[in-house]
């Protein structure tokens, strides 16, 4: 059954943590509708994390601390929901994904969730092939997690959390151990991904530039806050966004500094093809 409206939705949503004497999360009021793609940025210790565990319930269900407001997840208070419940409904991938993945094999890891379901085992076998026919990974059916990439690791991780079915897949700093071309292959798996599935996509990235051109959104924190929200070329234009200590992608500070130079231009442009694409139409504007 799918419900109408916001997958997400945080209600005047504060924490701090146990012993900390700030709240980290202050006041958070924010709806993400199903089958958005949501950039989260913003400055190291912004808050980024505390507002992903928030959804998936590692907060309060496994970090204690003082909480008030809710966040709903598929119209669920996460806080009054079982984390085994919530894990259905958010698919989470760790930044290494060395976390997630620990069984013998790459099949086997990928069913080690949905075995802990008690899910019956045709289904299982089927969910484990459509996740890694989905991530194209079903040729490591049989390899040890040890003698995987990188790359595939990441790959792993997400089959693992796709094969539960979720309405929400989250990943924080999914590209940070990856070199340029596996973090590029993996935001074009990311994307294939949103639209195959339609499910609804939150990152946390700090290199803007590699997924700026698949997001619908851009969230920017600053000290427990959403300083900024917006469409990715309304957002990285505007002067706060800069402001606020993320990595400004070099087309959209480029088409900024042409901007204040007189030149206008369209709209900014999200990669450098897009920039070229400007300057060609219109270079005498
Ligand atoms: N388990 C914890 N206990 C106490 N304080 C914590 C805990 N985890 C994070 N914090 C604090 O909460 C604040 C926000 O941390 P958080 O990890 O959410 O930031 P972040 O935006 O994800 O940063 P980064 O970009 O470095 O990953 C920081 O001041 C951090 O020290
Ligand atoms: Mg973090």
């Amino acid at each position: 059954m799918r419900s109408v409206g916001a997958v997400i939705e945080f209600r005047d949503y504060s924490f701090s943590y146990l012993g900390g004497n700030r709240a980290v999360l202050d006041l958070i009021d924010l709806k993400i509708e199903r089958g958005e793609i949501v950039i989260l940025a913003g400055p190291t210790g912004c808050g980024k994390s505390t507002l992903l565990r928030s959804i998936n319930g590692l907060i309060p269900h496994m970090y204690p601390g003082d909480r008030k407001g809710s966040v709903l997840v598929d119209g669920l208070d996460v806080a009054l929901t079982p984390m085994s419940k919530i894990a259905e409904k958010v698919g989470f991938v760790f930044q290494n994904p060395e976390n997630q993945i620990f069984m013998f094999s790459v099949e086997r890891d990928i069913a080690f969730a949905l075995e802990n379901l008690a899910m019956p085992r045709n289904e299982i076998r089927e969910r484990v092939s459509w996740a890694m026919n989905l991530l194209d990974i079903a040729h490591l059916a049989k390899t040890a997690p040890h003698e995987l990439s990188d790359g595939q690791k990441q790959r792993v991780a997400i089959a693992g959390v796709l094969a539960m079915k979720p309405s929400v897949l989250i990943l924080d700093e999914p590209t940070s151990l990856l070199d340029p071309k596996t973090a590029s292959q993996l935001v074009s798996t990311v994307n294939q991904l949103h639209d195959s599935l339609n499910i609804t996509i939150i990152v946390v990235e700090h290199r803007l530039d590699l997924l700026a051109g698949i997001a619908t959104r851009i969230l920017i924190m600053q000290d427990g806050t959403i300083r900024l929200d917006g469409p990715p070329r309304e957002v990285l234009s505007k002067r706060e966004a800069e402001l606020a200590g993320i990595g400004i992608p070099t087309v959209t500070r480029l088409y900024t500094l042409l901007r204040q130079s007189g030149l206008s231009i369209g709209q900014p442009p999200l990669s450098p093809h897009e920039l070229a694409e400007l300057l060609r139409v219109k270079p005498n504007d």
